[in-house]
């Protein structure tokens, strides 16, 4: 395994681009053959639009590879994107966060993408194992990151007072604090929880970097579509009694001459680039900073990050659109109109949250006691050429 040469950190906010093109999509729950999608096409459209960042996990089946092979194809400047993948999950009831096991998923990842270093790891989906397990697998990260393998250490997952406890915990275990915090489906318009004050708070003392916010459109439940007529109806969480709750909320959008998929975008998007500002980037893109329509002194200090999901490159267009329509771009759905701003907030609050009910807020189980993990032996690695390359077998 070659060592990158050493470059001085900046902070994570200070260098994470403000909207991440997610790729689980590139992987079987969400396409029933992935390998057919226009993988390569949405990476190519994406970097177009300066949209410079990449979200994977060996956990999305062939995701990684698919994402390294596009960017094999495209080639931009290793120094012009940034790369985040994740390690110790690796399937739907398995994970190992051994340090053994996240230095040789760490390994394999780097080959994949095709790249020296990767720029934000994290500790996938860590309510599914003990407090102990995700200290264990930070510091094995923030091992990795001295070798300069790695730069910014984080943990993802759902259940947003447990991602809380366990930033808290790491700061109180090893005096640093985490680099980032990945939370999914609880700033969406069916669950604004990431957004609570008290929430928030605690990531602050806890001294969090940076804390994004993953699944607008609640991995797919809030789509014209839904969650019952395609590759997730076998393994989304939601129950469904939700799952119907968010059918109707199509219907409320249509009536007001929208898409449902675009109304939730644009809310979450607009809504976090403020609520998540304080946890956000200052790393604007320089499309945005050039940009004449952008009215500079207007720009935030620091823009709440979003990492979106799509399938095809007219997917990409619309969330591309609404995002620039929330940081001022002309071109983009309502070039940022308050009008249009208002329009959403209206139909949100006036209509869908009453329809959705007691479901608005609702978080499913995820991990805890309940969860038992099929993995039998911690860290039994392959003896392939990636453990013979990251020296895990002499
Ligand atoms: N545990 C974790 O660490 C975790 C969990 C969740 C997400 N994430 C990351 O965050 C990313 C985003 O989450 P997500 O993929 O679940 O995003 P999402 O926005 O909640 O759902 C994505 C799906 O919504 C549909 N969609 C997207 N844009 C659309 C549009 N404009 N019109 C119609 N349908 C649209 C697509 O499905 P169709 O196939 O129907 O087109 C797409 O596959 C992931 O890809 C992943 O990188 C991480």
């Amino acid at each position: 395994m070659t060592v990158p040469p050493a470059v001085p950190r900046k902070p994570l906010s200070q260098v994470l681009p403000p909207l991440i093109l997610g790729t689980a999509t590139f992987n079987t729950q969400y396409h029933p053959d992935p390998t057919r999608m226009p993988y390569t096409d949405v990476v190519r459209r994406a970097l177009e639009h300066n949209i410079v960042a990449f979200d994977t996990s060996p956990y999305y089946g062939p995701s990684e590879i698919l994402l390294g092979d596009a960017l094999r194809t495209l080639a931009p400047p290793r120094q012009g994107y940034f790369l985040i993948t994740k390690a110790g999950r690796i399937a739907a009831s398995e994970f190992d966060y051994s340090p053994t096991w996240i230095r040789y998923s760490v390994c394999r990842s780097l080959e994949r993408l095709g790249t020296q270093y990767l720029d934000l790891v994290y500790a996938h989906d860590v309510e599914f194992v003990s407090p102990a397990e995700v200290l264990g697998a930070v510091q094995e990260l923030r091992r990795l990151r001295d070798q300069g393998l790695v730069r910014h250490v984080g943990i993802s997952g759902y259940p947003v007072d447990v991602l809380a406890s366990l930033a808290e915990m790491i700061l109180e275990q090893t005096g640093e604090p985490l680099d980032a915090v990945m939370s999914y489906g609880h700033f969406c318009l069916q669950n604004g929880q990431l957004g609570r004050p008290d929430l928030l708070a605690r990531f602050r003392s806890a001294g969090v970097e940076c804390v994004l916010n993953a699944s607008m459109l609640g991995m797919g439940l809030l789509t014209t579509r839904g969650v019952d007529n395609g590759p997730m109806a076998s393994w989304h969480p939601a129950p469904p009694a939700l799952r119907s709750a968010c059918n109707d909320l199509a219907s409320i959008a249509s009536q007001h001459g929208e898409h449902l998929e675009e109304v939730a975008i644009r809310w979450a998007l607009a809504n976090w680039a403020r609520v998540g500002a304080p946890f956000g980037t200052a790393a604007y893109p320089s499309s945005v900073l050039a940009h004449a329509s952008v009215d500079q002194d207007r720009l935030p200090s620091r823009i709440g990050v979003s990492v979106m999901g799509v399938s095809t490159v007219d997917e990409l267009e619309e969330t591309w659109s609404s995002w620039k329509g929330v940081v001022g771009l002309t071109g983009g759905a309502d070039d940022g109109s308050p009008q249009r701003e208002d329009k959403i907030a209206a139909i949100v609050r006036d209509q869908m949250w009453p329809s959705l009910g007691s479901w608005r807020d609702y978080a499913w189980e995820s991990g805890g006691e309940a969860f038992a993990n099929l993995r039998t032996v911690e860290g039994a690695i392959p003896r392939d050429d990636v453990a013979e390359r990251c020296g895990l077998i002499p």
